[in-house]
């Protein structure tokens, strides 16, 4: 079974699905994480300058695996994990942003993606989970928020980073990489049809965990 769930950045989709994930004995898979690692696996490589096609051929051998660990996924790199901070700073986050727009790149990912899928019950998470990668999905959700609330849930993300970013700059940040998400030619952020859409920014953690698990439950098949 998969539980697709897409929205911007900062609609708490991260905490909730992992959350959602543990709740169901489901795997949790972070596809946001997956393009952060590419995007620093390409900056390792020095390659973030490359054309797409260029990119195409710097992927083809690129020492870049994904797995199931625990209910999570593994990142590995030149066969060793990478660690999760290294993918969550600002470097890397503008880099992600730029690289998901590069049909290599996501022509891999989304392989990777339903492979992973394929094996085991996911709730997987996103920008184009119910749009491109799982539209035949049990579940559909399109989490968000609005931009008050997404910035002041990223400020929290980045202080527990030990990072203190400008509250306005950070919010510009994010207008800018929504626009970047929405309007790009390739697997833009939209609700798909069919996907229920959910605005947590009245909504705490608990009420919005509650709430997908309580749609995933009547829509379980029983066992
Ligand atoms: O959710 P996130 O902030 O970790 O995502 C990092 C970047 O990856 C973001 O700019 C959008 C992109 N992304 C994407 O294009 N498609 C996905 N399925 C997930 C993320």
């Amino acid at each position: 079974m998969v539980v697709a769930v897409d929205g911007p950045a900062g609609a708490g989709k991260s905490s909730v699905c992992r959350e959602l994930a543990r709740r169901l004995g489901f795997a949790y898979l972070d596809t946001g994480a997956m393009y952060r690692a590419t995007a620093w696996a390409v900056l390792q490589s020095g390659r973030q300058e490359a054309s797409a096609e260029e990119l195409a051929e710097v992927l083809k051998d690129f020492p870049l695996e994904f797995d199931i660990r625990d209910g999570s996924l593994r990142i590995l790199w030149q066969g060793k994990d990478v660690a999760e901070d290294q993918l969550r700073t600002p470097q890397v986050t503008a880099w992600a942003s730029r690289i998901s727009q590069q049909k290599p790149v996501r022509d891999l990912l989304v392989h990777w993606q339903r492979r992973l899928a394929a094996q085991r019950d996911v709730v997987a998470e996103g920008r184009d989970m119910t749009t491109v990668v799982f539209p035949d999905a049990s579940i559909k959700v399109f989490l968000t928020a609005d931009l008050t609330a997404r910035v002041r849930r990223r400020l929290g993300d980045y202080r527990k980073m030990g990072l203190d970013p400008d509250p306005d700059k950070l919010a510009d940040e994010i207008r800018m990489r929504d626009e970047a998400d929405a309007g790009r030619a390739l697997a833009p952020l939209k609700p798909a049809p069919g996907a229920w859409v959910v605005d947590t920014s009245d909504l705490t953690f608990e009420e919005v965990v509650e709430l997908l698990s309580k749609r995933v439950g009547s829509r379980r098949p029983v066992s």
